[in-house]
């Protein structure tokens, strides 16, 4: 088949999806391994298909997300491994980053925790930032702690990177310096997004009000001689934090905002 002609009948058969054509050209990249150049060059082009080209489309056809199809997702200019066993990352989780990045010294030597590691993404690219810490990295589901093994080795920091299966820290029993965490913040029956339904709902759903997870972290924090915690939270959510750390002791609790002007996380600085 001509490329030109299999791209047009891909995107009739994705009319559902937004982006139908463009979506159609990046699978077509990724099943036949090649860049944009090549699309771009090779429109009269024959080309081979097999089955496994339909299946692929039908798939996406169905909604199932373009990472879980292709395994690759891009994250703060570097590309992970991504299937259904972690949450696919979001831009607006790189604000995080930058808030830590905003408030550690690149040289420290402390250690990290991540609470809720998924594909990894979140302290992988913070180890690479701050190349002398250490960083433990938990996740109740032991699917996600697969990705997140396979996205730590091929980065190379399993040195650097141990990874733990618990739930919040339960299995943390040494002292640490930092909190990190995107946790799962969505009230429990929110109705989602059919694509969202493709992800590890545990990745999304945090309890019967959504900020739960965020509140025992907040407990954890206040009794456990944390410096800092840093924190993806919900639009909704600047509110009730403010209100629930109200009398507790802390220096100073700072909010940001995401690319769209919605609350998306705070810095807690707690000595
Ligand atoms: C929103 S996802 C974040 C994944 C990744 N850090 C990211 O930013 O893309 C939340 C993660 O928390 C994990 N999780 C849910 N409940 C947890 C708990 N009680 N303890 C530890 N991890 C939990 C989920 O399995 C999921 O991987």
């Amino acid at each position: 088949m001509i490329l030109r002609e299999l791209l047009q009948q891909t995107t009739a058969r994705l009319k559902n999806i937004p982006r139908a054509q463009r979506e159609a050209q990046l699978l077509a990249i990724h099943y036949f391994n090649k860049d944009e150049l090549w699309l771009i060059t090779n429109q009269n082009s024959e080309v081979d298909v097999g089955d496994n080209y339909f299946a692929m489309v039908a798939k996406r056809a169905q909604n199932i997300p373009l990472e879980y199809i292709t395994n690759r997702v891009s994250f703060y200019s570097q590309e992970f491994y991504i299937d259904e066993g972690a949450l696919i990352p979001r831009p607006e989780t790189e604000l995080l980053i930058d808030a830590v990045k905003k408030e550690i010294d690149q040289g420290s030597t402390a250690t990290f925790v991540e609470v809720g590691v998924g594909s990894g993404i979140i302290s992988i690219m913070l180890a690479l930032h701050f190349n002398c810490a250490k960083f433990i990295a938990i996740d109740i589901s032991p699917k996600a702690l697969e990705v997140a093994k396979k996205n730590i080795k091929k980065f190379n920091l399993q040195n650097r990177i141990e990874l733990r299966l618990g739930s919040l820290l339960d299995n943390v029993d040494e002292a640490f310096e930092y909190l990190v965490s995107n946790p799962p913040y969505i009230a429990n029956g929110v109705k989602l997004e059919k694509n969202l339904s493709y992800e590890p709902q545990n990745a999304l759903f945090g309890g019967e009000v959504g900020d739960e997870i965020i509140r025992d972290l907040l407990d954890a924090v206040l009794s456990r001689g944390t410096k800092y915690f840093f924190c993806e939270i919900g639009y909704d959510q600047k509110d009730k934090i403010q209100s629930y750390l109200k009398n507790r002791c802390y220096e100073s609790l700072e909010f940001y905002k995401d690319y769209s002007g919605f609350d998306r996380g705070f810095t807690l600085r707690l000595q």
